[in-house]
């Protein structure tokens, strides 16, 4: 028996693959570095149990160096006005400064879609801040698209950007 970890994806050294328990911790710790957002230990277990087809890590080496976690819903579509369709959500994105700008964010995302459409859904949605432009030049560049704006969407008062992007028929 083999206790190599499936891979869904390469890029270069860096391998995007399933998370699993014992990646939550670093996963925590991604998180912790690298976004305003933090989340109860709890939060990341719940979601992981509920949904791990499409919480992924990109690993360097055995190294943690990004993570995306989502869930599926079912409900109004961001894209078609009052159709029903099963939706991604991605919850929380992110990498390691130091390794950003080399594709694992594009990977991760592209990945978590492949997941999503294995699931049925139809379409992907996530809110992002206003601010962060970054973020939001690299959904814009998949072909994610602005459907919605909720005011004083985090706790410091910002607002986020809802943003969609069709991912099956
Ligand atoms: N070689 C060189 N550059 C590349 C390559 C490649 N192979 N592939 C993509 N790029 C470029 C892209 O074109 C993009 O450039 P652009 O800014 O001109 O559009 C840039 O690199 C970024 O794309 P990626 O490398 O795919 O993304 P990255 O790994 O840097 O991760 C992320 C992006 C996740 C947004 C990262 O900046 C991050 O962790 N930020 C902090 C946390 C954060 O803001 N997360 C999102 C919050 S919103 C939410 O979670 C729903
Ligand atoms: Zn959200």
């Amino acid at each position: 028996m083999s206790l190599q970890k499936a891979v869904i994806a390469k890029l270069g050294e860096y391998q995007i693959r399933r998370c699993e328990k014992d990646d939550i911790p670093s996963v925590i710790e991604v998180n912790m570095n690298t976004l305003p957002e933090h989340y109860s230990d709890y939060f990341y277990y719940e979601i992981l149990s509920e949904f791990p087809e499409t919480f992924l890590v990109a690993e360097l080496k055995g190294v943690l160096v990004g993570y995306i976690m989502c869930r599926i819903e079912y409900g109004f579509s961001q894209l078609k006005r009052l159709a029903l369709a099963r939706k991604g959500h991605v919850v929380s994105v992110a990498v390691e400064e130091s390794h950003r700008n080399r594709g694992i964010g594009t990977a991760l995302i592209l990945s978590s879609h492949g997941e999503m459409i294995k699931k049925s859904a139809t379409e992907c949605y996530l809110e992002v801040r206003v601010s962060n432009a970054q973020a939001v030049a690299l959904y814009q560049k998949i072909g994610y698209k602005i459907t919605g704006r909720l005011e004083a969407y985090y706790r410091d008062g910002e607002g986020a950007l809802v943003m969609a992007y069709q991912i099956g028929k």
